[in-house]
């Protein structure tokens, strides 16, 4: 079991722990005094993990009104929003009631938005069920819905009262929603921690699960310490992320997030060896964790047709990208890097 604290504005803990769910009801009564509480779940999670969780609540002595909603990203908008919202207040959650998101990152974020804004605010807690919950959206208080203009446009910084995340429940994701979440994990590990790197180079998918989620949780922490409001350091966490939303955009989304941010992380750091920004060395360790962790080095689109997707992306600046490139293992830095180079570069990333 591990338990980290993560000093935001208003400090919580994250709990990883095995088996976890079953012991939800203590934890919660752990931080708040609330009698009445709002589970807000998708429809696969409520089918594995629903049922039981309520009982948990309920046996407690809370009160507890479950929601669930049709799982999957097109449910993360204003009209699922709007119906949670309903939800609450028909259910006459008052100000010192509580809001849980059981499930991974959609129900995170629209969970999350909705107990910000519901009576201006009122107090929530994650439990991440995915891989990709539990390392990063869970953490850091980010929550947001889609609007049909782009991905999270409407949301807020709403920080958890606690985080319990029980990593048993990773057994039943599909494998490659499990994986999805793995390219998330490795940025962690080129970002800040040659260990975490090694580790999952030498461990790939069956990595100890206790020790790689507590150390994405505390890295992202730290992260989220200095830098609370997004404002500076925390777009670090955006490595591998402006070639991923090429990827992802080229691909009309059939290619997974976390996957192409694997790939993104790949073509970055062989664009940096190339570039004399990293070793060789180093740019091999970060392929070769990709690999282990079952992701692609490279991708079918042109270095042509990345830049031109890229180029629309939002990290722009005028005639520049900001691209966050790697120094070594532990060490990544943003580089602008004027359009009329960004060919040339992505190119060299592209190349075995
Ligand atoms: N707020 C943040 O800081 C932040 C950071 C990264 C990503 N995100 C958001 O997170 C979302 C993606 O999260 P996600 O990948 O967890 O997606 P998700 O919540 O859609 O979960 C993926 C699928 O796995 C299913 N599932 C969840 N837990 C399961 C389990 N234990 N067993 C079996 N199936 C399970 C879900 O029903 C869903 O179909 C995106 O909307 C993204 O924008 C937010
Ligand atoms: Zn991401």
């Amino acid at each position: 079991m591990a338990r980290i604290k993560v000093e935001a504005g208003k400090p919580y803990e994250v709990i990883i722990e095995k088996g976890a769910l079953t012991k939800a009801a203590e934890y919660i009564a752990s931080v708040t005094t609330s009698k009445k509480v709002a589970v807000i779940t998708d429809d696969t999670v409520d089918s594995l993990y629903g049922d039981p969780f309520v009982c948990n609540l309920a046996s407690a002595g809370f009160e507890t009104v479950k929601f669930t909603f049709p799982h999957g990203e097109a449910s993360k908008n204003t009209s699922t929003f709007i119906k949670i919202i309903d939800f609450l207040a028909e259910n006459h959650l008052t100000r010192s009631d509580t809001v849980i998101a059981l499930g991974g990152g959609v129900v995170g974020d629209i969970s999350g938005f909705a107990a910000a804004t519901y009576l201006r605010g009122i107090r929530y807690i994650q439990v991440p069920t995915t891989l990709l919950s539990a390392v990063d959206s869970s953490v850091g208080g980010k929550c947001a819905v889609d609007i049909p203009m782009g991905k999270n446009l409407l949301g807020a910084f709403h920080q958890p009262s606690v985080v319990i995340c029980d990593y048993k429940t990773l057994d039943t994701l599909p494998r490659e929603i499990f994986l999805d979440g793995c390219g998330e994990v490795l940025k962690y590990g080129i970002l800040y921690s040659p260990d975490l790197l090694s580790h999952l180079s030498e461990k790939g998918t069956g990595f100890d699960r206790e020790y790689v989620i507590g150390s994405c949780v505390q890295l992202k922490a730290d992260v989220v310490k200095r830098d609370e409001f997004d404002t500076g350091e925390r777009a670090m966490l955006n490595l591998g992320h402006t070639v991923a939303h090429a990827i992802e955009k080229l691909s009309n989304m059939t290619i997974s997030h976390g996957a192409a941010v694997a790939t993104g992380c790949a073509v970055i750091a062989r664009a940096s060896a190339s570039a004399g920004i990293c070793t060789k060395d180093t740019s091999d360790k970060i392929c070769d964790a990709v690999l282990a962790l079952g992701h692609k080095l490279s991708c079918e689109y042109s270095a042509k047709d990345l830049c031109n997707a890229m180029l629309s992306d939002k990290k722009r600046h005028g005639n520049t990208v900001d691209l966050i490139v790697v120094e070594d293992i532990g060490r990544c830095k943003i580089l602008p890097i004027s359009t009329d180079d960004l060919l040339a570069f992505i190119e060299k990333g592209l190349r075995a």
